[in-house]
């Protein structure tokens, strides 16, 4: 066999490199749309699912069909850290004098915008001149499900520490926002068969019902008992669901991130609880 020059296997080995980093960095920005879409549609997916869609309901749908029954049974509201409402104009106009595209940010849910303004708090405050903590309005998201028109359940981001890392979800209420009307955790890395058996769909049952305030209107949230609710928990069952034996950890940080993400939506909650309904307006101004 001919014996190649050392020249010539060096410049073979860079034109394999260059040949493969083009493909990958083709196939990267050609994919990045569906990736996105992918995302996005997995978020729908989990908001419709804890306002009760089952699998079977969602299965045939095409991707513009779940986004369309998302867009037609969900309002989307935003709210500061003082329970003031904020407009998504203005974290666009926000992040508009970073550099980004306007027909970039419109094309964007609401969710997907708030994620982008929050990995941009640290430049937003330096450009204001501001520390990040004095920048940060605490900006967070509520999904207000109507199916009919009506507010049916509010629903909120949950997420926090599990035993290996973060677990994320959504916790849906009722509109006397104390009932639990459902929660999904869809990310995580708990063990399967261990901590991983709190998000399965099958324990996410015992949720519902739950309350997340006491007699007195404190909010004591819902936690994960250990071992059986009623054996462990017999007075206060409205507020404990049933552990899972080799889960007690991930059961603790549920416990631990559930009541803290209340926790900073309670003011909000407080507020809405005190509201007259739709029905009771309608009856005063007859
Ligand atoms: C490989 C391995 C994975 C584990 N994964 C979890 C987990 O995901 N969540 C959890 O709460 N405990 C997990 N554990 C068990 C905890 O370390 C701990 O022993 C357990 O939560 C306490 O037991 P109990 O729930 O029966 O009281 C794991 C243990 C091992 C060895």
């Amino acid at each position: 066999m001919r014996k190649q020059s050392n020249l010539y296997i060096f410049g073979f080995a860079i034109a394999v490199c260059l040949f493969a980093s083009v493909v990958l960095a083709v196939a990267s920005t050609a994919l990045k749309p569906a990736q996105t879409q992918q995302v996005r549609l997995d978020i729908i997916h989990n908001i419709l699912s804890v306002a009760g869609y089952t699998e079977d309901q969602l299965k045939g749908k095409k991707p513009a069909e779940i986004i369309d029954l998302y867009e037609k049974k969900f309002e989307v509201h935003l709210i500061d850290k003082n329970n003031e409402p904020v407009e998504r104009s203005e974290m666009e106009q926000e992040l508009l004098g970073l550099g980004y595209k306007e027909a970039e940010l419109t094309e964007k849910k609401t969710f997907e915008l708030l994620e982008v303004y929050n990995s941009k708090i640290g430049l937003l405050a330096k450009k204001a001149g501001k520390s990040r903590e004095a920048y940060d309005r605490g900006i967070k998201v509520v999904y207000l499900y109507k199916p009919e028109g009506e507010i049916k359940y509010y629903i909120i981001p949950i997420e926090g520490n599990g035993l290996w890392g973060m677990m994320y979800g959504y916790i849906a209420l009722e509109t006397d926002l104390n009932t639990v009307a459902g929660i999904r955790f869809y990310k995580h890395i708990e063990t399967p068969g261990l901590g991983a058996e709190l998000a399965k769909h099958d324990h996410n049952k015992k949720w519902i019902g739950k309350k997340i305030l006491d007699e007195d209107g404190k909010l004591v949230s819902v936690m994960v008992a250990k071992g059986s609710a009623e054996q462990t928990h017999p007075q206060e069952i409205e507020h404990y669901v049933d552990g899972i034996s080799g889960a007690t950890l991930t059961g603790k940080g549920i416990n631990q991130f559930l009541k803290e993400d209340l926790e900073t939506y309670e003011p909000y909650f407080k507020t809405r609880r005190n509201e007259p309904t739709a029905n009771e307006s309608a009856g005063e101004e007859q």
